[in-house]
């Protein structure tokens, strides 16, 4: 069966007047289609080299065949790139291209981009339009959604950021398809997470479904992709600034954090499988101080 057969139905982030939608395509040029629905005049698509030529140009060329004028402007590889440095060279790119308070910033990548885009986005011109299309397993069930935005600190992780919610959240799952084996992985621990804090019954079906998901067979995978993005909706529109439930999506991120830290952000270690083990010692401590499920 043809992977349009499995077109998941839009998940809605409810936030009152910073409600979006989260679309799921097959295709980059629908995605162009659903992003100047929104009508920006201007979009400056920030990326990086890996993810511009595996399918920028494309986008680009669909965007301009809608109407929409476009600039890009690609920032470095890596988690290293995710700082105030990175966020000061794009704010000169806008500045020195006197771009309005109309232009939207669209993140095209990985949640290193999402997340200094986002930021970028949050506080050029005090604010103005940002659309997420997320790039990786990470991006499309987790840092996509839900607004948090920001870059690092040599002192730590995501210490210096904002809130600020996209205006639409669209994806191309067929680009996860260029994926390596260790992002997959990595981004699938995430996946593994929704089940574990909130899902028991989505956490049974990734029991038995965990290797045809990720080998991308389009059913499992747009019900992966869905349902963990629908949770996640759930969460934020009950807790956007994370004044408790929202605490839920960072089981095992402590440990995880210490071990990127560790690890100095190298390119080597994922995030997701950072996560992946922070769960692992997470759990294991629970254990360890006899920590029981409340009942
Ligand atoms: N804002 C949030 O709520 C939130 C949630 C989770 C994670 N994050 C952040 O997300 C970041 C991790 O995101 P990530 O795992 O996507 O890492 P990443 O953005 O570094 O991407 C991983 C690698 O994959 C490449 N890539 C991207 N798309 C690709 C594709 N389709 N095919 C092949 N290669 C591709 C990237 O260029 C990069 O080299 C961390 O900084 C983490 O803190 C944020």
């Amino acid at each position: 069966m043809s992977e349009a057969n499995f077109l998941p139905n839009p998940v809605h982030v409810a936030l009152l007047d910073r409600s979006y939608d989260i679309q799921f395509y097959w295709n980059v040029k629908l995605i162009a289609e659903a992003i100047s629905a929104y009508a920006p005049e201007n979009i400056v698509i920030i990326s990086n080299s890996v993810v511009w030529n595996l399918c920028g140009e494309s986008l680009e060329v669909a965007l301009n065949q809608t109407g929409v004028k476009t600039s890009v402007w690609l920032m470095g590889d890596g988690e290293k790139y995710k700082s105030v440095e990175t966020a000061s060279a794009a704010w000169d790119f806008l500045v020195e291209k006197r771009f309005s308070r109309k232009t939207c910033i669209v993140a095209l990548g990985g949640g290193v981009v999402g997340d200094l885009a986002g930021f970028v986005a949050a506080t050029y011109l005090r604010g103005v339009s940002f659309i997420q299309v997320p790039t990786t397993v990470v991006a499309m069930v987790d840092s996509s959604v839900g607004g948090k935005t920001g870059v690092d600190h040599p002192l730590g992780k995501n210490l210096i950021g904002a809130f600020y919610q996209p205006r639409l959240v669209a994806m191309d799952l067929s680009l996860l398809r260029t994926l390596d084996r260790h992002n997959l992985q990595g981004g699938f621990a995430e996946v593994i997470k929704y089940g574990v804090i909130y899902d028991a019954q989505f956490f049974a079906w990734l029991e038995t479904n965990l290797e045809t998901a990720m080998a991308l067979e389009p059913e499992a995978i747009a019900h992966v992709v869905r349902r963990s993005c629908e949770i996640k909706a759930e969460v934020v529109s009950q807790d956007e600034q994370e004044s408790g439930l929202r605490a839920i999506l960072n089981f095992g991120h402590t440990f995880g954090h210490a071990i990127e830290a560790m690890g100095e952000y190298k390119e080597t270690q994922f995030h997701g499988q950072a996560v992946a083990i922070g769960m692992a010692c997470a759990a294991d401590m629970a254990v360890a101080l006899g920590r029981k499920r409340p009942h």
